[in-house]
């Protein structure tokens, strides 16, 4: 199952998804470095007591964030962000 993800990850960033908006998480990790760690740093993500405990949260949290920051991001930039912030750190399975 993981490699068929990992095969289908592959596939996307290659053949499919660039005609697409496709979920840029390299993107996101350049705006989380530049925009996110003011107030925390990354290790708030793995704390033991984390706030965030489902993709649903994340997105929800990562917006909250972004709004406080007034960051005015659009969807996609944020979207990018927490798929980055799931892929590194909190490792969701996104069902969609
Ligand atoms: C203005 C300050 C501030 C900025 C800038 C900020 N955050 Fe936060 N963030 C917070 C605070 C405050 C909390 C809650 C911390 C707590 O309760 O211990 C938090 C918590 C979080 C959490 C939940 C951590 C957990 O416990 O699971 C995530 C995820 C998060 N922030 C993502 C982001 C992202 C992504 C950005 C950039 C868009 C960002 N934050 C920028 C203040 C900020």
């Amino acid at each position: 199952m993981t490699r068929f993800k990992g095969f289908l990850l592959a596939a996307c960033m290659t053949v499919i998804c660039p005609g697409l908006q496709a979920l840029d998480i390299d993107n996101g990790m350049v705006l989380h470095d530049e925009h996110c760690t003011r107030c925390h740093q990354p290790d708030i993500y793995t704390r033991e007591k984390r706030m965030v405990n489902s993709f649903s949260e994340l997105q929800e949290q990562v917006r909250q964030c972004e709004l406080m920051a007034e960051l005015a991001w659009f969807d996609d930039e944020v979207e990018d962000v927490t798929a980055y912030l799931n892929e590194s750190y909190y490792r969701f399975n996104i069902e969609k």
